[in-house]
């Protein structure tokens, strides 16, 4: 007998789509099972303002393959010189349902985040006001301090003192790779939450470096060791309402993630869904999975449950494309190292 599970529609609650060729290569591998998605404003130049995010929401529907049925949820760039009055407008008027904090240099294409907290103090304080959640990147970017540690010295000596400067903020911790980041998660109240991607449930630090460097399970924040993914699979299948998915899928053409410099980025999209339900099941968390995918993100940011539904049945090895071909270049799909039994149903 084949096992079944129907979930309501899932929600990625943290995705980039990039844009040109890149969106309009990598987009169909969201929609295919996925309802809505938060999509990460770092393009370049950056979605700063409610004009570029209109901009971008436009193009990305430009690009929705034939019939699809998908809702961008759109996201600022916070810098510097976020204007507070242009952030509540995009959020009165429903384009907006995120801000996102890119300390300065520390990932893909944020130069222009924030150096000064000083700075964007009358932005934080209008969203607190308004209700519109900070997402963060919680690393920092300081040389002395070790890339492994950067997500733990984050919480301690930034994210804590922002929070505290700022009560009723609503916060999501992005990505959060360390056994730290889920403590933390839990620590606080119905005004924080924290996303976990697909790829932090299945590799750890020795995947990108054991037995010749495996550029495409480089990312950021970097995955750590073991136990801090083993923590992260708790956290996943808990059902608590504080966590849910965030794929960080993010699309890197092989040309530059294969490289001296390689582009930080786990391409997550096509098999997130069966990757999930792997997880879950090998954590008897089955029943969980829907909490994760699509009712945990949709309560924290306050929009209704995705009323169509998606049904996954365990069977035959999966067979996916190793590659997404874009007319930029192809970009490779996440390996999980092992075979996929889930298929999502058409
Ligand atoms: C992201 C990207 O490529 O835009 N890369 C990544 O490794 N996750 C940026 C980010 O979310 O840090
Ligand atoms: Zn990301």
């Amino acid at each position: 007998m084949s096992l079944s599970i129907t979930i309501r529609r899932p929600d990625d609650m943290h995705l980039h789509l990039r844009d040109g060729a890149v969106l309009q290569g990598v987009l169909p591998e969201t929609t295919r099972h996925f309802a809505r998605a938060i999509i990460m404003p770092n393009l370049v130049p950056p979605v700063v303002t409610a004009a570029d995010a209109a901009a971008y929401r436009d193009r990305i529907m430009a690009a929705l393959p034939e019939g699809a049925v998908f809702e961008p949820l759109m996201t600022l760039y916070l810098t510097e010189d976020t204007d507070p009055a242009d952030v509540a407008a995009a959020h009165a008027s429903g384009l907006v349902k995120a801000v996102k904090l890119y300390p300065a240099g520390a990932t893909t294409n944020s130069h222009g985040g924030v150096r000064d907290f000083a700075r964007v103090r009358a932005v934080l304080d209008r969203m607190a006001e308004i209700g519109l959640p900070l997402c963060i990147h919680g690393e920092v970017t300081t040389p002395e301090v070790d890339i492994f540690d950067r997500e733990a010295v984050f919480i301690d000596t930034v994210l804590e003192p922002l929070r505290r400067a700022n009560p009723g903020l609503r916060v999501v911790m992005e990505h959060i790779t360390t056994a730290e980041g889920v403590a933390y998660a839990r620590s606080g109240g119905d005004d924080l939450a924290a996303t976990i991607t697909t790829h932090h449930l299945i590799i750890n630090r020795n995947h990108i470096l054991v037995g010749g460097i495996k550029p495409h399970y480089y990312c950021l924040p970097v995955a750590k060791r073991e136990e801090h993914r083993l923590a992260l699979r708790q956290a996943a299948t808990s059902g608590e309402a504080r966590f849910f998915l965030g794929t960080d899928s993010a699309p890197h053409v092989d040309a530059l993630k294969e490289h001296a410099c390689g582009c930080a980025g786990c391409f997550t999209a096509t098999n997130t869904m069966p990757i999930l339900a792997h997880v879950f099941e090998e954590m008897g968390a089955l029943d969980r999975l829907e909490a994760f995918c699509a009712l945990n993100g949709a309560g924290f940011y306050g929009l209704p449950l995705t009323e169509a539904r998606l049904t996954l049945t365990r069977g035959a090895a999966l067979e996916l494309p190793d590659k997404i071909l874009t007319e930029a270049g192809p970009v490779t799909v996440f390996d999980p190292g092992f075979a996929l039994h889930w298929h999502v149903d058409a």
